[in-house]
This record gives structure tokens, C-alpha cells and sequence, in this order.
């Protein structure tokens, strides 16, 4: 993108091995959905040896050419041709890399224009720099390759790695690699791996440098980038897009489309929580914020989106502290801060936008209330920045849940994790206050379980309690609790912890068993808030 302000192409990086065609066909859906255009992937030299390799090469590159471009990366040694029997030993003989992708191209070559030689040789995962201390294999190898490819009229990207790039890009100018290279590729993940950082500008601008100090007039692309969100702070992943995606440079692959479930990964990787949570969708197949940004609004929803993730940790206007709301984006969030701002209140909206459309609901009250609301994109499993929002404020309502019954059969430790953990981190902050605020609590009608107890009688179509007082008044606090389904478990346990917390530590607390509601600014769907969900379909 060397001199315009134009943005980086954008394209995805995911790893596809032989037998995962259902995962190929999700991924490209989901390219499609969030406007990728480009798809960098692994080619395996060890794979394409393996049982089957060929036949799985020979069907993903027709079929992912025929949706977006390819960019094909190409590494690991076989092992039974590594002067080690690894995939990231350097091979014995370097001039077998560029017969095998020769043969390829040959095959294969219609479907890209493009091709990457290895992957991260910086890290002893990809390449044993103990077998080739002096990168004298790795070059001969790269250039050797690199050479043929544009004899055989491909372009050339030379695989970076880690943010020491510019050096090494020097050594491969120096040993004249980079005469056969037409991109060199960049790899950062700011906020999750790189502990010092200066910005891509910086950091590409040294690599400029260096091309331009030995005349390589290569292309920059940041061919590996991401942002996990294993603190569950979505917001920041949508920073580290945007910041991106202002780079100069002329490419961005972002990684990845899915999150990883530990059972997919090698024990190094499934040791790292970090590296689970890069995707755009989670495990669960549910969209991040990003994702749904993008499949919405494309890259401008993304760019729309600072006013909801910039909270600035102001607190409220004027010295008025704010009612924090956790949930305050949801639909009984919603309405309650519409009411308290009505009266003046300032509030504070702590809400993940975890379900589809709140974000409209936050837009609506600060187009409404002005500065009187505040929002803060925040997930409740992150206690030092609830703990935060609760130091700050004069009363919380704490609404924020995971609310479907469905989903806390499918899911219920993520279940658990938002309703009881998220509950207990709100507690702890507040118990940690020298003077606790208030707290108000939405349990719900599941801690009493499916009150087999309660006579009822036919009342015309409907039934009703045969109990005139619970007709009259519902159900008393006395009856007995009987947790029902995940979610009735994890809503009933944050209710006791209330309580329990109010009892032990004196906090004022107060707990609200609810029903099944109705209402505007509802974004009802068959797994809640199914009453409006049902009503608006039938309308
Ligand atoms: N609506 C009902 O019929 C009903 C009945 C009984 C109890 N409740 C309870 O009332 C509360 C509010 O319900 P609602 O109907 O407004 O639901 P809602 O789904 O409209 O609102 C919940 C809000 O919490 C947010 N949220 C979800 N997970 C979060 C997390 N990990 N961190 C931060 N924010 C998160 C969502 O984005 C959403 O804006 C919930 O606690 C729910 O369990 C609701």
C-alpha cells in the first residue's frame, strides 16, 4: 500500500488439515459473511507425504479458490527427509522444497498467484535453528524456492515472524534472498503475545527501512494477526482490528475464524489458554462482537463502533455518581435506565453486548439521554474491571446473565462462569468497598423448580392457583427452592450468594425471583424471552 491511504486488503488465516471439509466449508461461510476477501493457509510438504495428502490438497485448493484468494504457505519438512525425523527440522537436501513446490504449482498453481515460503521460522515449533544455526540452510532452501517460483510465474512472500522482524529481514537481504521475494510477511499480536510494543507503524517502518536501504522493492503485509479474547474482553479484540486495519500495509490476515476447543490442539498449545480464544466465532459457534460488526456493517460498523468500546472510565456527570446496570443493554436494563435517566440519574451501562441487538438498546439511550449514560463493553468474568465500575458507582443493579435455559444445557460451565462467578466477582468488589453500595438482584421463578406443589384449577381456557392468596400474590418466599436445569442452578446459586453476602457481611442486598416478562426494547428469540419472541412473529 506503499504511498495511499487506501486500507490493507483483508483476508483470514486458518490452519485446515486433511479430513476437516465440514470445517473448510464453515470457514468459508464465514469469510463471506464478515467480507473477506483472501484466505492464508498452511500447506503441509509433511502432509502432502502422508497417507491421503495428495487427495486432500487436490480437493481444498479447487475449493477454496472458487470462494476467495489463496495464499498458500508452505512448510513443514517430512520427517522421513528432515536431517531430524521433524517437521521442523530443516530437510537434508534444501533443493527438495523447491522441487515439492514445483510439483504443486504444476498441479495446482491455477487456483493462486501467490505463494509463502515456511511459516515462522523464528520459532523452534517451525524451524530448528539448532540444526542451522546460521540460517545458511534456510536461506539456500527459501531463496532456492523462491527463485523457481517466479520462474514458474508465481509472486513470492517471505514467512516473518515475531517483532525482532526487521533484523532478520536484514540477514535475508544481506544473504540475497529477498531478491526472489516480492512481500515479506509480518506477524504481531498486540495485547495477547507481544509484551512490548510500539505500533505497526513503528514496526513496519523498520522493516521498510531495510528494504529500501538494499533496493527490494517487496510489498509489507501483516500476514498474522489476532486478538484472543481469553480475558473476555471483546472490545479490546475490535481495538486490535481497528488499529490493524489502519496499518500501511498493503495485506492483513487475520487469525482466526473459530475458537479451539483444548482437545483440538497440541499439548503446548492447549496449555496456553491464550491461544484458544483468537477466533471470530467461540467453541460454541456463537459470533463474537467483532464478527457480528462486521457481518452487519462491515469494516465501517467496526470503525462506528468506538463510541460503545471506548469507555474512558469518566464517573457520570457532573460528581453524580452513576447506577451501574450490569446487562444495562439488555431488556430490562434498558427500561430501567431510561426510567432512572428520566429522573436525572446518571447510569452506568456494563454490558458485554453478548446478545444480538442490545447494542441498538445502548445507541437509543445515549441518543436520549446524552451524557447521562455511560457505556462500558465489559464482561462480569472480568472482576478487576467490575470491580472498577463498582468502586465508581452509588447502586448497582446487577441484571447482567446468561439467560437462555438452552443455552446452559449446552453450555453449562460458560453458564456457570457468567451467573455464579460473574455474581461472586461483583460481590467480592463490594465487599471490598469500605462503605458497600446497595445491590439489587434479578434471580428467577427456575429456583423453584417446576412447583409440583402448587394446586392449580381450569379457569375458563387458562389455569390458575387454586390458592386464592397465590393467585392474588404469587408465589410466597417460602417455598421451598428447588434448582431447575443449569441455569436454574447457576441463577439460583448467584441468588444465595446475595443473600449470603447480606446476611454474612451486611451488605444491602435485595433479590428479585422473576417470571417471564414483556416488554419493549426486547429482543426476544425461541431460547428467551420467548413470550415477545412469539408475539412479534405472529404480528
Ligand atoms: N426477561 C425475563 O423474562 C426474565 C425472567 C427472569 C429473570 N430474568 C433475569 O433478569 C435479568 C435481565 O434479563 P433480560 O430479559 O433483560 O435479559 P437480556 O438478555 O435482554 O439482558 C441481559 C444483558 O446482559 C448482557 N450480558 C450477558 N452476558 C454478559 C456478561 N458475561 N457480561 C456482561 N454482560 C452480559 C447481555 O448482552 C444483555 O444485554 C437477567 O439476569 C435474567 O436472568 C429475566
Amino acid at each position: 500500500m506503499t504511498g495511499s491511504s487506501a486500507r490493507p486488503m483483508f483476508g483470514l488465516l486458518e490452519w485446515l488439515r486433511p479430513g476437516e471439509e465440514e470445517r473448510v466449508e464453515r470457514v468459508l461461510e464465514d469469510l463471506k459473511a464478515v467480507g473477506a476477501t483472501g484466505l492464508r493457509t498452511g500447506i503441509s510438504w509433511a502432509d502432502w507425504h502422508d497417507v491421503g495428502g495428495q487427495e486432500w490438497y487436490a480437493w481444498l485448493l479447487p475449493r477454496l479458490a472458487c470462494e476467495v484468494n489463496v495464499l498458500p504457505c508452505f512448510h513443514y519438512t517430512p520427517p522421513t527427509l528432515g536431517i531430524a525425523p521433524q517437521i521442523w527440522s530443516p530437510p537434508r537436501d534444501p533443493k527438495q522444497y523447491a522441487d515439492f513446490l514445483d510439483v504443486f504449482i504444476t498441479r495446482f498453481g491455477e487456483h493462486f498467484e501467490w505463494v509463502e515460503l515456511w511459516n515462522k521460522p523464528k520459532n523452534p515449533l517451525e524451524w530448528d535453528i539448532t540444526l542451522d544455526p546460521n540460517w545458511l540452510i534456510f536461506c539456500k532452501m527459501v531463496g532456492g524456492a523462491a527463485h523457481w517460483a517466479q520462474k514458474r510465474g508465481k509472486k513470492t512472500v517471505l514467512g516473518a515472524s515475531g517483532p525482532m522482524d526487521a533484523q532478520w529481514v536484514r540477514l535475508m537481504c544481506d544473504r540475497r534472498v529477498l531478491q526472489y521475494i516480492d512481500a515479506v510477511g509480518i506477524h504481531g499480536f498486540p495485547g495477547t503475545f507481544e509484551f512490548w510494543w510500539d505500533g505497526w507503524t513503528a514496526k513496519i517502518a523498520r522493516v521498510r527501512n531495510v528494504l529500501l536501504q538494499h533496493g527490494s522493492k517487496a510489498e509489507i503485509w501483516i500476514t498474522e494477526t489476532g486478538y484472543s479474547t481469553w480475558r473476555h474482553d471483546e472490545q479490546a479484540q475490535i481495538a486490535a482490528f481497528n488499529n490493524v486495519m489502519a496499518a500501511p500495509a498493503d495485506r492483513v490476515y487475520w487469525y482466526a475464524a473459530h475458537d479451539r476447543e483444548p482437545a483440538e490442539t497440541i499439548d503446548a498449545v492447549a496449555a496456553d489458554e491464550r491461544e484458544l480464544h483468537f477466533g471470530l466465532r467461540r467453541a460454541d459457534g456463537s459470533e463474537k462482537l467483532l464478527m457480528r460488526l462486521l457481518r452487519q456493517g462491515g469494516l465501517e460498523a467496526v470503525d462506528n463502533s468506538a463510541w460503545f468500546t471506548g469507555f474512558n472510565g469518566r464517573s457520570g456527570r457532573g460528581c453524580q455518581k452513576p447506577v451501574l446496570i450490569t446487562g444495562g443493554a439488555g431488556f430490562v436494563g434498558c427500561n430501567l435506565a431510561h426510567r432512572l435517566c428520566s429522573e436525572g440519574q446518571p447510569v452506568l451501562l456494563y454490558d458485554n453486548l453478548s446478545r444480538a441487538g442490545v447494542e441498538e438498546n445502548a445507541a437509543w439511550l445515549c441518543a436520549t439521554h446524552g451524557d447521562l449514560v455511560q457505556v462500558q463493553v465489559a464482561d462480569v468474568r472480568d472482576a478487576p474491571s467490575l470491580g472498577q465500575a463498582a468502586q465508581h458507582s452509588s447502586a448497582v443493579f446487577h441484571l447482567a446473565a446468561q439467560v437462555a435455559v438452552t443455552s446452559s444445557l449446552t453450555g453449562p460451565i460458560s453458564d456457570f462462569e457468567i451467573n455464579a462467578r460473574g455474581t461472586l466477582n461483583l460481590l467480592e468488589a463490594l465487599r471490598g468497598m469500605s462503605s458497600p453500595v446497595p445491590v439489587v438482584f434479578t434471580s428467577t421463578n427456575k429456583v423453584y423448580g417446576s412447583l409440583d406443589d402448587v394446586a392449580l384449577r381450569l379457569n375458563g381456557e387458562r389455569y390458575e392457583p387454586d390458592d386464592a392468596n397465590t393467585r392474588d400474590l404469587g408465589i410466597s418466599e417460602n417455598q421451598p427452592l428447588d434448582f431447575y436445569s443449569p441455569y436454574g442452578c447457576s441463577k439460583g446459586a448467584a441468588d444465595q450468594y446475595i443473600l449470603d453476602y447480606a446476611r454474612t457481611f451486611g451488605l444491602p442486598a435485595v433479590v428479585f425471583r422473576m417470571s417471564c416478562i414483556y416488554g419493549p426494547h426486547q429482543f426476544g428469540t425461541e431460547d428467551q424471552g420467548w413470550v415477545a419472541h412469539f408475539l412479534i412473529q405472529s404480528m
